[in-house]
């Protein structure tokens, strides 16, 4: 079904393919399923990670996937390769193409990862950009349906920026089905049309939206309440100035204290204890930070296996 195809946002993801994606991931997590890859000339696949943002759990995770899978990968580093010296995507792109089976990009602007897929012959799955994280989505979605046994009738509260992490949920969750509410302060609301864009996705699969500037009206019955940094990679220069419009959208003990009593904490980490989240809610009984980290890898390992095949 994605065979072959690019992943650089779920905005053109059917709700069909999240599921099957969660499901093949649920079931290779589970070790039910065991897949060995083909790449080109006979060999093992070959996965390119072409980052010009820093990255932990992207870069590990996307590296164990593939290895999982009988493939290998080639951590690209933007240093050391022409792209630092300005050869331009469109050659970059084409000439990766001739070596590797996919390349994954971690990069500023959306439309410089939607080049490199428009010149790459290969696959071309976006590792985040200023706009979009869609595999962090999909282990978002992976481990709430594994804390719930279900995604159908859950509430997903977002609280902070309305960022990449935020735009990808927004549509993730309107595609699976998870009702969700993000609350920002106003002059950091999602984008106006990815939200029409999830609005119209949510219609189909019958998802509630609520963008909102009130967090404590979000976190209320929640059963998960999610955050991220208040000042993305690209963004540093504004993280100081930024804390007191934030302040009020940290997730602390009293706002989980409004959600339903079993609600799970998520972030996507790194995360900044006493700014976006407190220690005590991060390291509490209710996170479940650790299980959303590896289930980058699990999410990935579906991503690839269903690309390469
Ligand atoms: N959540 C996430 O994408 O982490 P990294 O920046 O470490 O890859
Ligand atoms: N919104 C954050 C996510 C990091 C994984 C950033 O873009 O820096």
């Amino acid at each position: 079904m994605m065979k072959g195809k690019d992943f650089l946002t779920l905005a053109n993801c059917s709700t069909q393919e999240v599921r099957r994606l969660l499901d093949l991931a649920a079931q290779m997590k589970a070790g039910t399923l065991n897949r060995r890859l083909a790449g080109n000339y006979g060999a093992p696949p070959i996965l390119g990670l072409l980052f010009y943002k820093a990255s932990t759990r992207t870069r590990v995770s996307f590296s164990t996937a593939i290895y999982q899978l009988g493939g290998q990968v080639l951590d690209l580093n933007t240093n050391v390769t022409q792209v630092s010296r300005g050869e331009p995507v469109a050659d970059t792109a084409r000439v990766l193409s001739r070596y590797l089976d996919v390349l994954a990009v971690r990069t500023y602007e959306q439309q410089e990862l939607e080049a490199f897929a428009r010149y790459a012959d290969i696959p071309v799955i976006n590792a985040l950009s200023d706009l979009y994280h869609p595999c962090q989505a999909l282990a978002d979605l992976l481990t709430v349906r594994e804390c719930f046994g279900r995604l159908q009738g859950i509430t997903l509260t977002y609280l902070g920026d309305g960022n990449n992490v935020a735009h990808s949920l927004l549509l993730g969750c309107a595609l699976a089905g998870v009702n969700i509410r993000i609350a920002t302060p106003e002059k950091f609301a999602p984008q106006a049309d990815i939200v029409t864009k999830a609005k119209n996705l949510a219609a189909i699969a019958g998802t509630e939206i609520t963008i909102t500037t009130d967090p404590k009206m979000a976190a209320e019955n929640a059963h998960a309440l999610y955050t991220d940094v208040w000042a993305s990679m690209g963004q540093e220069s504004q993280a100081e100035q930024r804390i007191p419009t934030f302040q009020a959208y940290q997730l602390n003990q009293d706002l989980l204290s409004l959600a339903d009593p079993d609600a799970i904490v998520l972030h996507c980490l790194p995360a900044h204890r006493g700014e976006e989240i407190t220690e005590e809610v991060l390291e509490g009984e209710q996170s479940r930070v650790w299980d959303q980290a590896e289930n980058r890898m699990h999410a990935q390992k579906a991503l690839l296996a269903s690309i390469l095949t």
